[in-house]
């Protein structure tokens, strides 16, 4: 909508506190000031317009330049917070219009983060500086939408719309001289300061030259119209591909694919489907866990003291090699404990192998490679770890040898240092019990492959010390995880709720469905892996330790599934021999194996089951309403603090979809009283394990839902 005079009568013409105008000679500068990033809230948005039309109106300012306080973000968007909310005046196509309207020159000068609405408003502006360290980025299609401020019609005037739609679709965000490269940015400065001093400088000039100010939006792209939508078209194919059941990439191929109309007509294909998106369920459950995955650190209150400088860890294989990693990439410097010599030569090799690759693939250079190996040293014995503030334990997952090395680690570790267990199921107060630091020893249950995946449990034993939760808290964020706290019962959230999710995998196979078929079933609702291929990987071996385990007081009325038994006395330990539930010719890729079958007919043959092939439906309402009952038992019993922990950690760290928001905010969607019946049914027709959780009963009657409670 252009800027026009009735609008500006709307204005209430006082300084409103999160965007000031102050004049600087000839220069307006117009600084937005919304701790903590910026946001584009109702009262910004009210304020930017408030400004610009106070500039507009005053003779003695010639131009303006638009900056943010605070150095982290420009401004990082639209207040996600806004959203679902009914609208609120101005909105920002509206502010965006008024600043392309702008009469005089306007210069945006640009540090930290400029994401989403941040960056339209920028390329709103008539020219812009950067500092070195800006970021740009349209994060929009991770929230389930679409940029809706001009963004997609924008951008592609400015780069081509090819590069606009890897930026618009991809989500990704660049750096300053990659924004320069590309024509983002007309000029990189060397920090914020630098950045708003040359801004200055350049809307003198501009106001000198009494030129019409340079608008993007009176740019054309280069491509025509049809070949404009040829591209966007093709480029929306691969995507169906790439990012299958997602709307918003297809939106915003759609929307930059419009970028050939004349302006105004874009900008109203853009909102349209903007709207669309922001209305879907998709957005909802991007949006929940998005906030969903920052909550959870608020379980934890803000640690004072007790630095974490240097950090130990304690077996280098899987996981301690993907650890000492992480710690790298941070900058903090780890040294490996291994059994022996062979086994510490291998440990550091693992890690040197992850830098390899990544230089490789061109992600880092070979000096950050060297840099960041640097950092990861080996020691001898127990005495070259003594001095480390935190000590990770990654040894294999045995009872009895946890409790022997950390009984160690408490003599030979300074007073004061923190000891974790990197367990993905054993007790933490039971291993905190070899010790007689009790309150110092906590769970740090890391993801594989640690060195990716963002989630991390910490799991709170019965004496584990308020502080030493905080302390590692504050170490997560700072090695890019989302902490997420847990009780300490076996498997604490992630594992618990997914040995229900497998047991039921693993009677759909006895009564009839092909291991492909269930995986099969999951990857469409979303799961970035089904549950077959995921056991190969994890190993046939530690899913039996850990069922073993589980399963040793187990009543003999429950009935027990056979495959994975059968699997392991048949030597198939998964991924790592060649064979599991699935064959593995050239180590990597899992083809269908008639041995598998065969061992699965002898088990349906033995519990006397006539196979049937289950519909992928009954496939998915069996794995994931055995999730949820299980996630409804957690919640009760305090395991996990509220339903969206649950949620971020099955996103985070178990492929879940985001899509779909987590298992429990998709319960919410489907029903409480829906997966009752199911439940109440299936605990009919397949025993004891179904029984409901007390909590999804009175969900069912009261009409509630797990996000309340
Ligand atoms: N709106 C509202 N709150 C926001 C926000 C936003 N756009 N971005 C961040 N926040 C909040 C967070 O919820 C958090 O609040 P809390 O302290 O109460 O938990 C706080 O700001 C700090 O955020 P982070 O913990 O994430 O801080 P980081 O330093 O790790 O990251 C960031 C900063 C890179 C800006 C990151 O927060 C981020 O990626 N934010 C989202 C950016 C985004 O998606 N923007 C697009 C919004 S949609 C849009 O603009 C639509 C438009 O096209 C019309
Ligand atoms: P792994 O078998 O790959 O590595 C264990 C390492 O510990 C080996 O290199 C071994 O030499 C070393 N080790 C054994 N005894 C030792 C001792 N006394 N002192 C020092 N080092 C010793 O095991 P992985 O997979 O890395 O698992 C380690 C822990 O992490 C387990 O508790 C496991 O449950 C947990 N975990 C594993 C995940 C996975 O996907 N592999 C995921 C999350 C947690």
């Amino acid at each position: 909508m252009p800027y026009n005079i009735s609008m500006r009568r709307a204005i209430v013409r006082s300084d409103s506190p999160p965007v000031r105008l102050r004049k600087r000679g000839d220069v307006g500068l117009v600084t937005i000031a919304n701790p903590p990033v910026n946001a584009l809230s109702a009262a910004v948005r009210r304020g930017l317009l408030n400004a610009l039309a106070l500039a507009e109106e005053d003779a003695k300012i010639r131009a303006a330049v638009l900056t943010s306080s605070g150095g982290k973000a420009f401004v990082a968007g639209a207040d996600i917070s806004e959203f679902g909310s009914p609208p609120v005046a101005p909105s920002l196509p509206e502010v965006v219009a008024a600043m392309d309207a702008f009469s005089k020159p306007l210069v945006a000068a640009i540090d930290g983060v400029a994401m989403g609405g941040g960056l339209e408003i920028a390329l709103a502006c008539h020219c812009r500086v950067a500092s070195k360290n800006a970021r740009f980025g349209f994060p929009e299609v991770n929230l389930g939408l679409i940029p809706g401020a001009g963004g997609t019609q924008r951008l592609p005037r400015l780069c081509g719309i090819g590069r606009a739609l890897e930026i618009i679709a991809g989500g990704q965000s660049f750096g300053a001289a990659r924004a320069m490269e590309i024509g983002i940015v007309d000029e990189v400065a060397a920090n914020g300061a630098a950045a708003v001093k040359t801004a200055f400088a350049r809307a003198k000039r501009l106001a000198a030259e009494k030129k019409p100010p340079r608008r993007v939006s009176g740019l054309r792209i280069k491509e025509s119209a049809a070949s404009a939508a040829r591209i966007a078209e093709e480029y929306s194919e691969r995507l169906k591909k790439q990012k299958p059941g997602l709307l918003a990439p297809l939106c915003c191929a759609r929307a930059a694919g419009g970028a050939a109309l004349p302006f105004a007509e874009g900008v109203r294909h853009e909102r349209a489907l903007f709207l669309q998106c922001m209305r879907s369920q998709q957005r909802k459950a991007l949006v929940h866990i998005f906030f969903a995955s920052r909550n959870a650190a608020k379980a934890f209150v803000p640690a004072k003291g007790g630095e974490i400088v240097s950090v130990a860890v304690v077996g280098g294989g899987t996981m301690g090699a993907g650890i000492v990693v992480c710690l790298a990439d941070a900058g903090l410097p780890a040294i490996l404990l291994e059994a022996d010599a062979d086994a510490l030569a291998k440990g550091l090799n693992r890690a040197r192998a992850v830098y390899e690759h990544r230089r490789q693939s061109g992600r880092i250079s070979e000096s950050e490679m060297r840099q960041r190996l640097r950092l990861i040293t080996g020691a001898k014995d127990y005495g070259g770890i003594g001095g480390a503030d935190l000590i990770i334990e990654a040894v294999p997952e045995n009872m009895d040898l946890k409790k022997r090395v950390f009984a160690e680690l408490d003599r030979r570790c300074k007073p004061g240092a923190i000891l974790a267990s990197n367990t993905s199921s054993l007790g933490i107060g039971e291993i905190a019990a070899a010790t007689k630091r009790r309150g110092l020893v906590a769970g740090m249950h890391f993801f594989a492959p640690a060195q990716r995946m963002k989630l991390l449990e910490i799991v709170r034993g019965k004496e584990t010390a308020p502080k030493t939760l905080s302390v590692i808290a504050r170490l997560a964020k700072q090695i890019g995880k989302t902490p997420v706290l847990a009780g300490d019962s076996p498997g604490f959230i992630g594992n618990r709720l997914y040995a229900p999710y497998g047991r039921e995998a693993e009677f759909l196979l006895e009564e009839g469905a092909t291991p492909a078929q269930v995986d099969s079933a999951m990857r469409d609702f979303g799961m970035a892996m089904g549950p077959f291929r995921a056991r190969d990987l994890s190993g046939i071996d530690n899913g039996r330790n850990i069922r073993l385990r589980d399963w040793a007081n187990l009543p003999a009325h429950y009935p027990r599934p056979r495959v994975l038994e059968k699997l392991f006395q048949a030597g198939r330990l998964g991924q790592k021999n060649g064979a599991g539930y699935y064959r593995y010719p050239d180590g990597k890729t899992p083809v269908n194996d008639p041995k598998t079958l065969a061992l699965i007919k002898q088990a349906s043959a033995e519990r006397g089951i006539h196979r049937q092939k289950p519909s992928a439906r009954q496939i998915r309402e069996r794995c994931l309403y055995a999730l949820i009952n299980e996630g409804a038992k957690v919640l009760s019993e305090g395991v996990a603090r509220c339903a969206a922990d649950i949620d971020a950690v099955y996103v985070l760290g178990y492929g879940f979809p985001a899509r779909r928001g987590g298992p429990m905010f998709w319960a919410d969607s489907v029903g409480a009283a829906f997966i009752l019946e199911r439940v109440k049914q299936f605990h009919k027709e397949c025993g004891e394990w179904w029984k409901p959780a007390p909590l999804l009963q009175q969900l069912a009657k009261a009409n509630g839902k797990f996000a309340e409670v």
